[in-house]
């Protein structure tokens, strides 16, 4: 049975493009593995904390010498790293918000990534034998000839810390220019079908 951890993103409910565009590669995941597990990670629905004072005094120092203070510091993190460990796809759903993931999606990174547990200590990745896709809706158009090219971050970033952690297999699906379903130019159908019918990446990003 294979298992897909799903990380959804956007406050935005059925308005939002990217979770719209997710939906469509989630039914096709299901068609592809009818008795597939999907396990959601919604954080639009439950925000996580943000890294600690404490919780850095837990992470340097080495589990053996943990006290029960430190275990309880950690127990969030370690329950993502489990998740995201148990998982066989991983299937990340965003918005761009200034250019960047929002800061949501960047404080469950600053919890997948842990020394020990998906990066090694000699900084290889320690996540092997997941494939990722990542869907990402903005506002804006990055692509070749845009004059804001050079501002198209957040696909990068999302390859780059996946890669770090050891995922090397990273489809990004580019939802580009989702304001024009918000200003009524496109419908959400259209531009789903646009973007997710027949599969597109940004292999470069
Ligand atoms: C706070 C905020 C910041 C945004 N910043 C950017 C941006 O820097 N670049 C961009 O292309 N779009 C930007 N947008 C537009 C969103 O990326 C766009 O509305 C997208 O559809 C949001 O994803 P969602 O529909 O899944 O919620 C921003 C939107 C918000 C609300």
């Amino acid at each position: 049975m294979s298992r897909l951890l799903l990380v959804q993103t956007s406050p935005r409910g059925t308005t939002s493009v990217s979770r719209s565009i997710t939906d469509r590669l989630v039914s096709e995941w299901q068609t592809a593995n009818p008795r597939g597990q999907i396990v959601v990670r919604d954080l639009a629905e439950s925000a996580l904390p943000n890294v600690t004072a404490p919780w850095l005094a837990a992470y340097f120092t080495p589990p053996e010498a943990h006290t029960a203070d430190m275990k309880a510091q950690l127990a969030l993190s370690d329950a993502l790293v489990q998740e995201l460990l148990d998982a066989d796809e991983l299937l990340i759903s965003t918005p761009v918000y200034n250019y960047n993931i929002p800061a949501s999606l960047k404080a469950w990174v600053d919890h997948i990534v842990r020394k020990g547990l998906t990066l090694g200590f000699d900084g290889s990745g320690l996540v092997k034998g997941k494939k990722a896709t990542v869907v990402i809706a903005s506002g804006g158009v990055y692509g070749e000839g845009s004059p804001i090219a050079d501002r198209n971050i957040a696909p990068q970033y999302m390859r780059l810390i996946l890669n770090v952690i050891g995922i090397t297999d990273v489809s990004i699906l580019h939802g580009e220019g989702a304001k024009s379903v918000d200003m009524g130019e496109a419908t959400m159908e259209e531009f789903v079908e646009r973007h997710a019918g027949p599969l597109k990446q940004v292999s470069a990003a």
